[in-house]
């Protein structure tokens, strides 16, 4: 039997190894809490899922889709969208309905790319980016994320023959997993850059509404003139309505970019289930939004004040995160890598955290801690992460 070369040089995925990992300890008997991946502990509103008793009834909806995904699901996307980031979309050609920003994020380099291209990926970033631009057979070129640059890339230090031979670009602000946040003028930079590199840019949005403060409410790069043509955004219904299993998000960009996608995503999948995307349609626009948004909001910036004191008591070295749910931290100076960090830690104290070379060599002295646990878990973990320091 044989194996695609693809299939043997990509790592298993990060969160599958951890859970394996999470699992194994669990069966023997560990008391194990999770703050690893960033799966939101509560559940999907009330209104999402009185909207989806309504839904599933409908018989209209047991039929396939249409590929480019249905056309309330575009329009109220549209207007979510003008409301949200003041950027115009035409639902008709500029948004593509996706089975969660994951499946999008590893299906986007096969329309832009042909084997041996390269892509250009932030270091830490996702790991699927890197994996999808392998797959899809092309280099990846790690761009790194300085903390003295707020974990931004430095555009002008990137080679420019490199830049000049890649493709496509990925980015991801709100940043998994540093946490950073971009601004217009950081976008405006990227978009030039892309035009003068004629590469397309894949920004990944997918939590833009997960932010503690109004200044820091993330933009999309669609505000930027031209970015139209030049970049695709990605959108996940999973992290802003707690709605991960459910597997719905949509791309946005210019029509020529979009069908490049519909051409291969129609090739590969039938679309996201009907009675899925007109809940998602109907969610967009309805008045429980706001509430739960404060209501989350109000939670996360609670559960982040108390990890942040902790880390602090404890002398660790982070950046107070602005938007996304994680910490990305500094491992302490006695360990040589992130990996060794977080075993010692699952193994003392059943904790389970994201070493920091998951996302890449740039992480390797970081370790992630998710927020994504219940209050009681979360204080729970804080205090074994105290415990641990004291018996070092
Ligand atoms: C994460 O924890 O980084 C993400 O939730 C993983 C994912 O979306 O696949």
């Amino acid at each position: 039997m044989t194996f695609s070369r693809r299939v043997i040089d990509t790592p298993p995925y990060l969160f599958h190894l951890i859970d394996e990992k999470r699992k194994a300890a669990a069966q023997r008997g560990v008391d194990v809490i999770s703050l690893a991946i960033g799966d939101p502990d509560r559940p999907t509103p009330d209104f999402i899922l009185d909207l989806m008793q309504e839904e599933i009834h409908d018989p209209r909806n047991h039929v396939y889709p249409s590929y480019k995904g249905e056309p309330d699901f575009c329009e109220s996307v549209a207007a979510w969208f003008e409301k949200r980031f003041s950027v115009q979309l035409d639902p008709k050609t500029d948004i593509m309905a996706i089975i969660g920003s994951k499946d999008a994020v590893s299906h986007l380099p096969f329309a832009f790319l042909d084997p041996g291209d390269s892509g250009l990926v932030t270091d830490p970033g996702y790991p699927v980016y890197n994996a999808a631009i392998g797959y899809a057979g092309g280099r990846v070129v790690r761009v790194p994320l300085r903390e003295e640059c707020g974990f931004l890339p430095d555009l002008s230090a990137i080679d420019p023959v490199e830049a000049d031979r890649a493709k496509i670009m990925f980015v991801n602000y709100p940043n998994n997993p540093t946490s950073a946040v971009a601004d217009e003028s950081f976008f405006q930079e990227l978009v030039e850059f892309a035009a003068k590199h004629d590469l397309v840019i894949l920004s990944d949005n997918a939590y833009s509404e997960v932010y503690f403060e109004e200044a820091d409410r993330p933009i999309s790069i669609m505000k930027i003139p031209g970015a139209k043509n030049r970049a695709i955004e990605i959108h996940s219904f999973s992290k802003t309505f707690n709605m991960t299993g459910w597997r719905i998000g949509f791309v946005v960009g210019g029509k020529e970019l979009i069908n490049a996608f519909l051409t291969l995503k129609s090739n590969f999948d039938s679309g996201v289930f009907m009675a899925i995307q007109r809940v998602a349609a109907r969610a967009l626009g309805h008045p429980q939004v706001e509430p739960f948004f404060r209501e989350r909001t109000a939670l996360f910036k609670s559960r982040r004040d108390r990890i942040a004191a902790a880390l602090t008591e404890l002398g660790y070295r982070f950046q107070l995160p602005r938007a996304s749910y994680y910490f990305w931290v500094r491992i302490p100076e006695s360990y040589a890598s992130s990996v060794e960090f977080c075993a010692d830690l699952l193994e003392k104290k059943g904790l389970v955290v994201t070493p920091g070379v998951g996302y890449g060599p740039a992480g390797e002295a970081f370790f992630r801690i998710s927020m994504t646990a219940p209050d009681q878990r979360i204080d729970e973990g804080l205090k074994r992460l105290r415990e641990f320091h004291r018996s070092r």
